[in-house]
């Protein structure tokens, strides 16, 4: 019978850099003994050390020999609940990593952050439809949401510690007045039938990254003209993140993945 020695955190986590109780017990290696879901949410730093370790010996057909702990993921909609857990992972040493979506997710999604792999040991994808950034109210009412979906993709494929979705009232509050306008680059291609879009979405791209305090941020190559838009914003306003441009993940026929892709009739799907 092969066995494997896992351990639990069975009793309240306390020491001086993680003062807050365990609630929950995650499955934890002899090489990760620290993991423990925290009273907030979080997982324990590695280097705070559990109190109460109870050893329990796991047969290899029971599930939790298997279960990873690293898949824990934290959904967050306020600015301040962020703010909190970010200023602390800074303050840990972390490198912070970002996928700004506006949800519906799909494989494109899950390969910027996998690109985030290595680069950040903490990766947050936002979730947020940003309504200053459509110039028609149809396509905004018919956006494809699914804020649940989303977070259950998340968890299952792992690899994100926090899905942040907030609200309009979160990103916009009553008043707002202020926009980041790039001049030159959005007349042009997409931007050109679309104004005001590319400064829509420099707003909210700015600030997510002040909000997430992002020290990297993942962008697909498929919104080509945004990428290049955001570079340019990055580099004009000396915001303190690195661009990581990845490349287009399409389907079988080549199409580019999309989640406006679910909104394609049969007939349009049977012609591309
Ligand atoms: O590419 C998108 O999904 C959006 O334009 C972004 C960058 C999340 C801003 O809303």
């Amino acid at each position: 019978l092969k066995l494997m020695c896992q351990y639990s955190a069975t009793l309240a986590y306390s020491c001086k850099q993680s003062p807050v109780p365990c609630q929950k017990p995650l499955p934890v290696t002899k090489k990760l003994l620290t993991h423990c879901q925290l009273a907030d949410g979080h997982k324990s730093p590695y280097n705070c050390p559990p109190i109460g370790l109870r050893c329990v010996a796991l047969p290899y057909w029971h599930p939790l020999f298997y279960k990873q702990p690293e898949t824990f993921m934290k959904r967050i909609t306020t600015r301040q609940e962020l703010a909190d857990c970010v200023t602390q992972w800074h303050k840990e040493g972390h490198t912070i990593g970002l996928v700004p979506t506006m949800g519906a997710l799909h494989t494109g999604h899950l390969t910027l952050l996998k690109a985030l792999e290595g680069k950040a040991t903490r990766r947050i994808v936002s979730v947020f439809v940003n309504p200053i950034q459509f110039n028609n109210p149809d396509d905004f009412r018919l956006y494809p949401r699914g804020l649940d979906a989303d977070a259950a993709l998340l968890e299952q494929t792992g690899g994100a510690d926090i899905l942040y979705a907030p609200d309009v009232s979160q990103m916009y509050p009553d008043g707002f007045a202020t926009r980041i306008l790039v001049s030159g680059l959005d007349t042009m291609l997409c931007g050109a039938d679309r104004p005001g879009h590319f400064d829509g979405v420099a707003t909210i791209v700015t600030k997510l990254f002040m909000q997430t305090q992002a020290d990297i941020a993942a962008f697909g190559e498929k919104d080509f003209q945004q990428l290049c838009i955001i570079r340019r914003m990055v580099q004009d306003l000396n915001l303190p993140v690195s661009i990581l441009p990845v490349p287009t993940v399409r389907e079988a026929d080549d199409l580019a993945l999309s989640s406006r892709n679910k909104r394609l009739s049969p007939e349009r799907s049977e012609e591309r």
